[in-house]
């Protein structure tokens, strides 16, 4: 099977690895991949959000299937293009990809399902936005409706932040487009989580639970990040919420898209909030809630739940995007992995790049380096981006994962490499 894996983050890194763990032949093409691709795979000089680039290697090369791992590519709408020319492909047309690509409409999706969320109104006018805030309490969150990289989203602990975002996204257009309309949401209380459904246009069986760890330091301290590292499962979701997240979550959503004539295949990502016993229940009235959507897998939490899986993975892909999708194409193992993430000095602000990595090879155990930003040049690997690798263990328990990926990142060193010591933190004190 011929396999082509569009993008060159750690979670394309992870979906080739684990397709190049599947039995069976698998010729794995990535475009464009980073310096650990090329070990699972062959890398393409095609950049992920090169649409006609990608569209002329698949008719040329017609791979048996096409995985889109960001979500770039997705809102503009590679997967319209490669279906078009009869191309299998992993990932939501444009019109699905909105669930990420605008709050807005995630939002209207969510109402007109019944999907539990935080309610929220959206603004163009600044002076109306203000005016609003009053109703909401604090903290209130101010959000922008489009893609703007993870800094779109501001939670205000006092009236005069909330104000100073709004006018930051109406006013001062640092957002640009994606801040040209503006959603006030109601705080939701409580610890978040992170589910990744499979879904063929119908049907979804949800892959092992994870959370993230969103914020730059130990203590969940500093700025927001893509994430500086992940573990699966995630014990905030106990068993029996799961039929409630299939039910009441994630089925609505592709119900209620596919009534709107978009038929959502692929990955859709529920961060959820899950408020505890005693905690400030939601409006809503449900302990658990939709912070946002995500129309592919996450980065990091891709590295720790793929690792997790068993059975055939190109099969469950390609039954997603044929729409025959079953329960039994997960497998899952009752391992539990982390994931720790290895960055440049300076992230998530500005980092230095190209400085050369020590300590990939040559070690003992069974620790997993995900390439996250890196580059091959005259054999050596250098750094190429903010995130740098992402290091999985997996471990018969959670606090064995841990230590054994802690023990493989201590091996591993460049110049201004940094990474967060306390990974699983609030599942290891339960
Ligand atoms: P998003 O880009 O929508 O995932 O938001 C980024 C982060 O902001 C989330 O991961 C949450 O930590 C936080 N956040 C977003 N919306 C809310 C909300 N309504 N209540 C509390 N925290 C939120
Ligand atoms: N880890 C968060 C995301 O992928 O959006």
């Amino acid at each position: 099977m011929k396999i082509l894996v569009v993008g060159s983050g750690g979670r394309e890194h992870a979906i080739a690895w684990r397709l190049s763990k599947d039995e069976g032949g698998r010729e794995i093409y990535c475009a464009p991949g980073n310096a650990g691709t090329a070990a699972v795979a062959t890398n393409l000089a095609i950049g992920a959000e090169d649409i006609d680039g990608i569209a002329a290697w698949a008719a040329a090369n017609k791979p048996d299937l096409v995985v889109v791992g960001p979500e770039a590519p997705l809102v503009k709408g590679l997967v319209d293009r490669l279906e078009a020319a009869g191309i299998l492909a992993f990932g939501p047309v444009a019109a699905g990809a909105r669930m990420e690509g605008s709050k807005r409409f995630a939002k209207e999706v969510m109402d007109a399902a019944g999907v539990p969320t935080g309610k929220a109104e959206v603004f163009t006018d600044p002076a109306k936005a203000k005016a609003a805030l009053a109703a909401y309490g604090l903290p209130v969150v101010v959000k922008a409706d489009g893609l703007a990289a993870g800094k779109g989203v501001i939670v205000a602990e006092t009236l005069a932040q909330a104000e100073a975002a709004i006018d930051d996204m109406l006013v001062a257009n640092k957002f640009g487009a994606a801040g040209a309309e503006v959603l006030i949401e109601e705080f939701l209380d409580g610890e978040e989580c992170s589910i990744l459904a499979m879904v063929d246009g119908e049907n979804a069986v949800l892959l092992p639970s994870s959370q993230d760890h969103k914020r730059v330091f130990d203590g969940d301290k500093g700025p927001n990040t893509g994430g500086m590292g992940a573990y699966s499962p995630a014990p905030v979701v106990t068993a029996d919420t799961l039929p409630f997240i299939k039910e009441q979550i994630i089925l609505p959503v592709v119900r209620e898209l596919k009534r709107r004539g978009i038929v959502y295949k692929g990955i859709l990502y529920a961060g959820l909030m899950v408020t505890p016993e005693g905690g400030r229940i939601a409006k809503s009235g449900s302990r658990i809630n939709v912070v946002e959507f995500n129309a592919r897998f996450g980065d990091p939490e891709t590295e720790a739940v793929l690792p997790r899986l068993g059975g055939d993975f190109a099969s469950a892909l390609v039954h997603a995007a044929q729409g025959c999708l079953k329960e039994e194409d997960i497998v899952v193992k009752p391992e539990a992995a982390a994931t720790v993430i290895i960055a440049s000095g300076g992230y998530p602000g500005s980092y230095a790049k190209g400085k050369e990595i020590s300590g990939l090879d040559g070690h003992g155990g069974d620790a997993i380096v995900f390439h996250c930003g890196t580059k091959a040049e005259g054999g050596r690997v250098l750094t190429s981006g903010g995130r740098v690798l992402s290091v999985t263990a997996l471990g018969g328990t959670l606090r064995e994962a841990v230590d054994k990926a802690y023990a493989r990142v201590a091996e591993i060193g460049f110049e201004g490499a940094f990474y967060r010591k306390d990974i699983a933190h609030r599942a290891l004190a339960r």
